[in-house]
């Protein structure tokens, strides 16, 4: 198992262009995979969760190939290098090109591979089995079996738990009132829908992200969004598509609030998309006094991407809740770390969905950031936080969680002392060459 040692030492300094997102790039080959034709998805993230969903489709005999070096995420515990940029050509055989696979899938850590398959598969006349590792096969999958049972597929669960099996087919189009605020959720009705006659509309209590929105209409497909309710028209036939993958928000988050917390940074990031249904990092940041500035708006395959510069500034806590949790979903954790280092305390609510994310990210981050001397209250929803002027060294425990693992070596760069992150592998499923990165910024 690895680890990583992470040391305050000097200002973080520099540029860095951190890797290309991650839910982008698992729709970009779900989508291609669809379509009839070749799709070419440039900047893709050559890291463990997208290369799930390359290695899902692939089995089911969709011919997709890699251009360009990538670790594939494998291994080195959040050392592997973020490979020049990768391109892959993916050749569509239209939404029934799928072939049934030999084997079950197997999902690896990634429940966006899990869930938005499902509802690929609840439109295919096959039966197949989804798999995933330990954290995965925890994880609610009830929340994606209930719709698409409703439109006519068959599951097999494990008390609503991987592995799954479903039998797809003849789907019906319905409209569900989703009761969390949940991507994967919309996007796996939004998926199936595909496979009806008809409209098939979900509505969200809050708003998440809408990359499949945005992807599905760009592939021709006609599509709605009125406030909180997106409705798809089935049966198109899906264009296959050149795109250009945006910088991960969700991984530029880690040294967004590096720059703003270790004393004398300033950090540029550079290509970060910035989609509003995913940057209340941001908006809460600022609020709590963070100098940030975005430089360089543009526009790329549809989705907004700026630089962000973050430079440190002292941060005070602030109240957290209501629509602002799902535009933050991923960055809680980052988040927490930002607020143990803030004057005051910040108290986050309504963020229930954490306890169900790779680990219960509620009470991972309270137990990890209270072996640093935070004083932590956990709530059932979210998280009460003293800030504190000096963390303490620490070993810290990752929970298998990326972000756990990324979310407290960053927090090792306000104590003092050495800290030391176990279990580290996991970084590969969404940021190889993380800790690369942050010590290019040490130097
Ligand atoms: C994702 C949606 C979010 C997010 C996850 C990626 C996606 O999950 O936490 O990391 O790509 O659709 P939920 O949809 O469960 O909120």
């Amino acid at each position: 198992m690895s680890e990583i040692r992470v040391r305050h030492t000097n200002p973080l300094r520099g540029e860095i262009t951190p890797p290309p997102d991650k839910s982008i790039s698992h729709r970009a080959i779900i989508l291609s995979s669809l379509a009839e034709g070749k799709s070419i998805v440039r900047n893709f993230l050559h890291a463990e969760d997208p290369m799930s969903t390359v290695g899902a489709f692939r089995q089911m005999g969709v011919e997709i190939e890699i251009q360009g070096q990538g670790s594939g995420g494998k291994g080195q515990g959040g050392r592997g290098e973020v490979s020049s940029p990768v391109a892959v050509t993916i050749t569509g055989k239209g939404l029934d090109g799928p072939r049934r696979p030999q084997e079950a899938i197997d999902c690896g850590n990634s429940g966006t591979t899990m869930r938005l398959l499902c509802g690929v598969l609840a439109g295919q006349p096959f039966s197949s089995t989804l798999k995933g590792d330990a954290s995965l096969s925890r994880r609610p999958m009830k929340r994606v079996i209930e719709p698409l049972t409703q439109m006519g597929a068959v599951f097999q669960s494990e008390n609503g738990h991987p592995p799954l099996t479903i039998t797809g087919g003849e789907l019906k189009s319905i409209s569900y009132n989703s009761p969390v605020a949940s991507a994967q959720v919309k996007s796996a009705i939004l998926l199936a829908g595909l496979y009806c006659d008809g409209i098939t509309t979900v509505n969200e209590p809050e708003k998440s992200r809408d990359h499949t929105e945005r992807m599905l209409r760009a592939a021709g497909v006609d599509i709605s969004i009125e406030g909180l309710t997106v409705s798809v028209k089935g049966r198109a036939v899906l264009r296959p598509c050149e795109i250009t993958v945006p910088n991960d928000f969700s991984s530029a988050a880690f040294f967004i609030a590096a720059g703003v917390i270790v004393p004398g940074s300033e950090v540029l990031i550079r290509n970060v998309g910035i989609n509003s249904t995913r940057t209340g990092l941001l908006d809460i940041l600022k609020a709590m006094g963070a100098d940030l500035r975005l430089e360089n708006e543009k526009e790329v395959s549809g989705e907004p991407v700026v630089d962000i510069l973050a430079r440190y500034s002292p941060l005070s806590g602030m109240d957290i809740g209501g629509d602002m949790v799902p535009r933050t979903i991923d960055e809680f954790p980052i988040l927490c770390v930002a607020a143990a280092s803030a004057r005051g305390r910040t108290k986050i609510t309504g963020a229930k969905e954490l306890r169900v994310k790779e680990s219960d990210r509620i009470a991972s981050m309270a137990a990890e950031l209270r072996k640093t001397g935070v004083d932590v209250e956990e709530l059932e929803d979210g998280l009460i936080i003293e800030g504190r002027e000096k963390l303490k060294p620490a070993f810290i425990q990752s929970y298998g969680d990326h972000r756990i693992a990324m979310s407290m070596a960053i927090a090792g760069l306000r104590a003092e002392g050495e800290t030391t992150i176990s279990d580290t592998d996991c970084i590969n499923t969404s940021f190889p060459g993380f800790m690369g990165m942050l010590e290019r910024l040490q130097r």
